[in-house]
């Protein structure tokens, strides 16, 4: 029998909305959204592994500022998971988080860390628990928390909890770029002007870089002119990125970080190398999104 291993490491994607339409208000305050997701290889890590007495370290370049008592996300994850199993079932652990995703960024970092602590921590403890059943705990701790547990080109509808995967979704190079400002989520919902937007296009039938470009080009992300005005920095990232030669340009979820989709892997590597080179406090990194199953 193979030993058991003993500490693993899971990856917390970084969640790109690739377009994003506001459709509504619930009476609660929170907003209907209509939005194409992926994940992208690059994210935060965090290392889960048996302990004596639970711990969680934060490193990384965005370590700063993240909260490391209760009131981070990994940790509410790690008590809303135990409340639900018993303290019996769920013994003490270590978590370490790799912060490299810039916060309150628009990229879902500390609802994806909450999402990686809930798959890995259900792992570890061996818990008779399916997605379902973590995406109901996990929305519980934020609106974001199901589509990051499922972490694959997904339709967001509902206020972003009500999923339906994207077959046939394909992989894309993308760069991220965040001129180093921070936005609040709730500050920008607060400034949209409307809220009763038409829900996102059909899909085209078949899904490659240009049919999805081509597509884009007729979405929006709703958030986007209310971020801008909140966060003006926000216009020189998506114009870096025009510049750098992006197919195209759009900010992710309340922003501040906008993505460029480049045609490969390599040009987009190059965009970012010019992007850093101009801008070095900037956030910048070349990336592939997952492609569906
Ligand atoms: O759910 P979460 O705590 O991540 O959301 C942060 C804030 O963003 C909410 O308090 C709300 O103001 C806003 N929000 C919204 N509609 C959504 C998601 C978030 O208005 N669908």
């Amino acid at each position: 029998m193979e030993p058991e291993a003993k500490s693993r490491t899971w990856l917390a994607p970084a969640k790109i909305n690739l377009a994003l339409h506001v459709t509504g208000r619930r009476v609660d305050g929170y907003h209907l959204l209509d939005s194409l997701v992926v994940f992208t290889r690059f994210g935060d890590r965090l290392q889960i592994e048996p302990a004596e007495a639970d711990a969680f370290a934060v490193s990384g370049p965005f370590a700063a500022g993240v909260p490391l008592d209760d009131g981070n996300l990994v940790i509410k994850a790690r008590d809303a998971l135990r409340r639900e199993a018993g303290a019996r079932a769920t013994p003490p652990v270590a978590i370490r988080l790799e912060k490299n995703l810039p916060i309150a960024s628009g990229v879902g970092g500390g609802s994806s860390d909450a999402a990686a602590a809930l798959n890995g921590l259900a792992r570890l403890w061996k818990l008779d628990i399916d997605e379902a059943g973590l995406a109901r705990i996990g929305l519980t701790l934020g609106a974001d928390l199901p589509m990051c547990l499922r972490a694959k080109p997904l339709i967001a509808r509902g206020i972003g909890d009500e999923l339906s995967p994207l077959a046939g979704f394909p992989a894309l190079a993308l760069v991220l770029v965040n001129p180093g400002v921070a936005v609040s989520t709730p500050e920008v919902f607060k400034a949209l002007s409307r809220r009763d937007n038409e829900a996102l296009p059909p899909l085209p039938g078949r899904l490659d870089f240009h049919t999805i470009r081509n597509w884009l080009e007729t979405t929006r992300n709703d958030l986007e002119p209310a971020a801008r005005t909140v966060q003006p920095g926000i216009g020189d990232a998506l114009k870096a990125l025009e510049k750098a030669g992006a197919g195209f340009a759009r900010m992710s979820g309340s922003g501040a970080t906008c993505f460029g989709l480049f045609e490969t892997g390599n040009v987009a590597k190059r965009a970012a190398i010019e992007i850093r080179g101009r801008h070095p406090g900037w956030f910048v990194a070349a990336t592939r999104s997952m492609e569906a199953d």
